[in-house]
């Protein structure tokens, strides 16, 4: 193990990633932000100085943060953000995972304008052989700064009325809809013939859910949100916001290049404007030519799912065997948009909806632990109670949770939990029906740290609360964790209450007027 070194600058620039120019929020000027690469068992150490005129925080998503859950960077959870001027230094160490992840800011909705980046994490534990190992991320994209965009969702009397992408890009590059048709850059992947290939799909977007496909080949899903899986073969797959698979393409077929399609599922925004184009495209090589051909392959041509849900993922199954042990706790939960104080459309679970709290609630959890504050009792599980109107669900000791999550909103929401991994028990329309509850397979189902619910529909999920924190669980919709969309998990509070935040972190917390996201 070794200790990797980042320093970031986060500034705007000016540029035109699909030919319209506008404001990106960047690190160190880069669309998207640059590659965090290291082997399980590093510790990675990412100075971060914000040259921007807003505040900003880091989350690195799906990493377990075991021990450091202040360097969760989750505003208003974890931590304070960065004000404009100042300094942070992130530091953990990556332990007992690998594979595909991502980082992002969790600040307000800026991660959208331009702070994300793919993370990477190595070990010979994964397992996955290829000759050559690529990024895709994938991503719906809008003309303006997300912080011109939410006020107007978040305003009264706008119900449903999530900002409509102007576009995707595949790695920060696409054309858009009224640009001359491949004026702009298309990503491009060389790929050599008679070689494997690993492709790992993140979609790093705010809203959309993808279908992606490559023209004539058959691809290999080998992961799923850092899980190694069982070669499991498709055309097409349908990637959510936060979702991560890596597929092995084999490059065995006739042509010289192909398409990459990648499709944002617009039938299930609420109106599709006429001139949106849900395509993006980018070009699979088998060699570089200087004639510049653009491919002339077609799709796949099998007919659209046209529902809005997930990967079906009920046949994946994962290369290390975990069964889910027997639950100790059943949590009920229910996820809505509703109309309330002021006709505010909020995003809840069951009667909570989320704002960031100035003292992030990690640090409440340590004052009040310590100080015997009567809102943090100590006798064993509560019901969620709230605090500032969030819900947070205490789980004393270890215990083994499921959480039954009922979708009462006509949208499909992904949602995620941090800190973990948890197993897919089950998801569908409608509800679950109870009576299957002692049947389910729970003998190696697929684990993951983001999970789509239908509109309407149901999941459950399982995870072993082992991991000491306060953990948020939210819908990674970026418009919609900002209506409200958000609980929180505080896991083992006794060791919770024995940890000493950092001085450096609770420090940030000193500069009040800086803090506050988007929200209302
Ligand atoms: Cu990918 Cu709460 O985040
Ligand atoms: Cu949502």
């Amino acid at each position: 193990p070794t200790t990797r070194n980042y320093n970031w600058t986060v500034s705007e620039i000016e540029a035109a990633p699909d030919g319209i120019l506008r404001t990106l929020i960047v690190i160190d000027g880069q669309f998207p932000g640059p590659l965090v690469e290291c082997n399980e068992g590093d510790t990675i150490v990412i100075d971060v100085y914000n040259g921007a005129t807003n505040s900003t925080s880091f989350h690195w998503h799906g990493q377990y943060q075991n021990g450091t859950n202040w360097m969760d960077g989750t505003t208003g959870v974890t931590n304070c953000p960065i004000p404009p001027g100042k300094s942070f230094r992130y530091k953990f160490t990556v332990r007992e995972q690998w594979g595909t992840y991502w980082y992002h800011a969790h600040f307000s909705t800026s991660r959208i304008d331009g702070l994300f980046g793919p993370f990477i994490i190595h070990s010979p534990k994964e397992n996955i052989q290829s000759d050559t190992d690529r990024i895709v991320m994938v991503h719906d994209y809008y003309h303006n700064l997300s912080a011109a965009l939410l006020p107007r969702y978040l305003a009264s009397d706008n119900e449903n009325d999530e900002p409509v992408p102007d576009g995707a890009l595949i790695n920060g590059m696409g054309v858009c809809s009224t640009c001359e048709p491949f004026s702009g850059k298309l990503a491009t992947f060389d790929l050599n013939k008679g070689k494997t290939h690993r492709l790992r799909f993140i979609n790093v977007g705010a809203f959309a859910e993808f279908d992606v496909e490559i023209d004539q080949h058959e691809l290999s899903l080998v992961e799923v949100d850092g899980v190694v899986v069982e070669p499991y073969s498709l055309h097409r797959f349908r990637i959510n916001v936060a979702q991560r698979y890596s597929l092995i393409l084999y490059a065995n077929q006739p042509a010289d290049s192909y398409w990459l399609r990648a499709r944002m599922i617009a039938h299930c925004f609420a109106d599709i404007p006429e001139d949106l184009k849900p395509e993006v495209l980018g070009i699979v090589r088998y060699k570089y030519t200087s004639n510049e051909g653009l491919p002339t392959t077609k799709g796949w041509g099998e007919a659209m799912e046209l529902e809005c849900k997930d990967l079906n993922t009920s046949e994946i199954v994962p290369a290390i065997v975990m069964s889910a042990p027997e639950p100790d706790v059943l949590l009920y939960l229910r996820s809505n948009f509703e109309i309330g104080a002021y006709r505010l459309s909020r995003g809840f679970f069951n009667k909570t909806s989320w704002r960031p709290a100035e003292v992030p609630t990690l640090v409440q959890a340590v004052d009040g632990l310590t100080k015997a504050n009567r809102s943090f009792s100590s006798e064993g599980i509560l019901p969620a109670y709230d605090i500032n109107r969030q819900m947070v669900y205490r789980i004393d000791g270890i215990k083994t949770v499921d959480l039954l999550i009922d979708n009462f909103d006509d949208g499909n929401h992904p949602f995620h939990l941090h800190g973990y991994k948890f197993w897919v028990l089950g998801q569908g329309r409608g509800y679950f029906d109870k009576s299957t509850y002692a049947t389910l397979n729970t003998t190696n189902p697929l684990r993951r740290d983001t999970v789509t619910i239908e509109a309407y529909g149901w999941i459950l999920i399982r995870f072993v609360a082992d991991n000491p924190g306060m953990w948020a669980f939210h819908c990674h919709i970026a418009w919609h964790v900002e209506a409200g969309m958000l609980m929180q998990f505080l896991t083992q509070p006794d060791i919770v209450a024995s940890w000493q935040v950092p001085e450096d972190v609770r420090g940030c917390c000193a500069h009040p007027e800086d803090q506050r996201g988007g929200g209302i």
